[in-house]
């Protein structure tokens, strides 16, 4: 039987201050198994390490301690194989809609071995894909906020990563897009395509009902140091749409998840 697609085994981040012997331990013991196709969403107070775990995963920073492997192979850095998203746009302002697209594809190794045929056609697919026909011509201050965030999607797709790596993706959008979004995104990560069809997702997110609503599992993370607290099975019926978040068990999920974090919230904040 193959193993997870991605799997972290005492996963610790120590970070020390230039010229200080200041040292802070930003996560330890940090397991965790994804399969192929599911989507994981990682909710925990502001501080507990989200970020830090998303960013050693897409190889931008190396534990301290512990394995991270896709696939049963090490992270040694960045690589193909993922794509990462941020909350801010990250899109580069001098490309047009289309050329942000593109541009792993036209300039990175996402495009090694195919012809420009076959690049042009995948871009065109993306920019369906997220519903921006029309719009492939303008530049990102052009664009509102979703439209943003589709573009950057789309680029994040049109590279063809196994795993998605998203952070806060769609913490900068006014409440009713984000709804909207979150639904396009259940759409474009392949709700209703079988599961090894689907892209394997870690997402993070402050918004426990956004994760209630994408994950398959919630991973909640405690700090001080940020540790794996728990891991909350989803069991929502897939495809979900919007009603679901009017169902008691939806209310029940994002009740116990609130439960977790509720004190260390108020910490963060105090
Ligand atoms: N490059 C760094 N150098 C030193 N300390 C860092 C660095 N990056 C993160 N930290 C520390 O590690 C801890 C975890 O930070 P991280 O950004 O991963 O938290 P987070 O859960 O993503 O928070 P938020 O919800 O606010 O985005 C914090 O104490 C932070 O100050
Ligand atoms: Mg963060």
């Amino acid at each position: 039987m193959p193993g997870p697609k991605l799997r972290l085994q005492g996963v610790a981040k120590e970070f020390t201050a230039p010229r200080t012997p200041k040292r802070t331990l930003a996560v330890t013991g940090v397991d965790l198994s994804v399969e192929t196709g599911e989507f994981v969403c990682v909710v925990g107070p502001s501080g507990c390490g989200k970020s830090t775990v998303l960013n050693m995963i897409a190889g931008l920073d190396m534990p301290s301690a512990g394995t991270i492997e896709i696939n049963g192979v090490p992270v040694r850095g960045p690589g193909a194989d993922r794509g990462v998203m941020f909350q801010d746009y990250a899109l580069f302002p001098w490309l047009t809609v289309e050329e942000n697209i593109g541009f792993g594809l036209r300039n990175g190794t996402p495009g090694d071995g195919l012809s420009r045929g076959e690049v042009e056609a995948r871009v065109r697919e993306h920019v369906e894909l997220v519903r921006l026909a029309g719009s492939e011509a303008k530049y990102p201050h052009q664009l509102s906020g979703g439209m943003r965030q589709r573009v950057a999607l789309a680029r994040l797709l049109a590279n063809g990563p196994e795993v998605l790596l998203m952070d806060e993706p769609l913490g900068a959008l006014d409440a009713q897009t984000r709804l909207i979004l979150q639904t396009e995104l259940l759409r474009i990560w392949g709700e209703t395509a079988p599961r090894d069809a689907r892209k394997t997702a870690v997402f993070i997110t402050h918004d426990i009902e956004e994760a209630v609503f994408l994950a398959d599992r919630v991973v909640v993370m405690s700090r001080h140091p940020g540790r794996v607290r728990a891991v909350i099975p989803v069991d929502l019926a897939r495809p979900r749409d919007e009603h679901i978040r009017a169902t008691p068990r939806f209310g029940q999920l994002a009740e116990e998840i609130w439960g977790l974090i509720r004190t260390e919230a108020y910490e963060a904040i105090a």
